[in-house]
């Protein structure tokens, strides 16, 4: 049960600090992390995830930097001294700038004494699709440009990258397996899809080889947070269980 709830990340896509506190308390022994983004940080700012660190539960601080090298590298090490355990950054702001992030991010932990930040990369916001995209100047399909991005990415020294599950598979293939892939747009079987065009289940994201499974809404939303987290958990479980068998299989032990 431990590894399947470490697996899944809670979304606190909310207004203020004070539901943020009370979905943390209620939730904070039944899911691995919180994921803060953009609406809960510019309605309640820094102190807010500094807070939730410092209480000990796993932060993702999902803010997506953009900008020239100096800019990200310098907000990087910024996020990282919050005391979050991953943040993101758009893969299209180039190597050189994932390059100077992650070395910023390194070298700050080392001087501070802190076990480094992860960061990962955005690749294709899942909004955009092919017409979207190419409207852009990208002339990439949707998944030549996952991959592509996926693979800079990695070059530059990120740890994983941000996935749906439709790439996750491919993505895998590309990057093998010690790189984090952190999968939104997670449905429970049964649940509704918000607005959320392409959904998963909880089992497809395992198969597609997720990590780390971003759920907001069907959490957050629900009567009961904490029954819902506990049924998704056991869906995680269950496909666990299921790719084990499935690897022992075709292992032929
Ligand atoms: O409520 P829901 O489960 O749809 O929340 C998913 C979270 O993941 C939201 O915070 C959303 O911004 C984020 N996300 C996403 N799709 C992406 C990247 C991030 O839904 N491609």
């Amino acid at each position: 049960m431990e590894q399947a709830k470490a697996k899944l990340i809670v979304a606190l896509d909310v207004e203020t600090a004070a539901r943020a506190r009370e979905l943390v308390e209620q939730l904070q022994d039944s899911v691995g992390m919180f994921k803060i983004g953009l609406q809960l940080f510019t309605a309640a700012g820094p102190g807010i995830v500094r807070e939730l660190a410092d209480i000990g539960v796993p932060i993702f601080l999902d803010l997506k930097f953009h900008d020239i090298p100096q800019t990200v590298a310098r907000a990087g090490t910024e996020a990282a001294r919050l005391g979050v355990f991953m943040f993101n950054v758009h893969a299209a702001g180039g190597g050189e700038m994932m390059r100077r992030t992650i070395e910023a991010v390194n070298e700050t932990a080392e001087k501070e004494g802190r076990s480094p930040t992860k960061v990962i990369g955005v690749t294709v916001l899942t909004s955009l699709d092919q017409s979207a995209l190419t409207k852009t100047g990208v002339m990439n399909t949707p998944l030549e440009q996952v991959l592509r991005l996926a693979e800079l990415a990695q070059n530059s020294g990120l740890q994983g990258v941000v996935s749906s599950a439709v790439e996750a598979a491919a993505v895998r293939r590309i990057t093998g397996k010690s790189f984090l892939l952190v999968t939104p747009g997670v449905r429970p079987a049964g649940a509704g899809h918000d607005d959320q065009a392409r959904v998963f289940t909880p089992g497809a994201a395992i198969e597609a080889t997720s990590d780390y499974l971003v759920v907001g809404r069907p959490i957050t939303d629900a009567p009961n947070p904490v029954h819902a987290a506990h049924l998704i958990v056991e869906e995680i479980k269950r496909a666990l269980d299921g790719s084990d068998e499935h690897n022992f299989a075709r292992s032929g032990r």
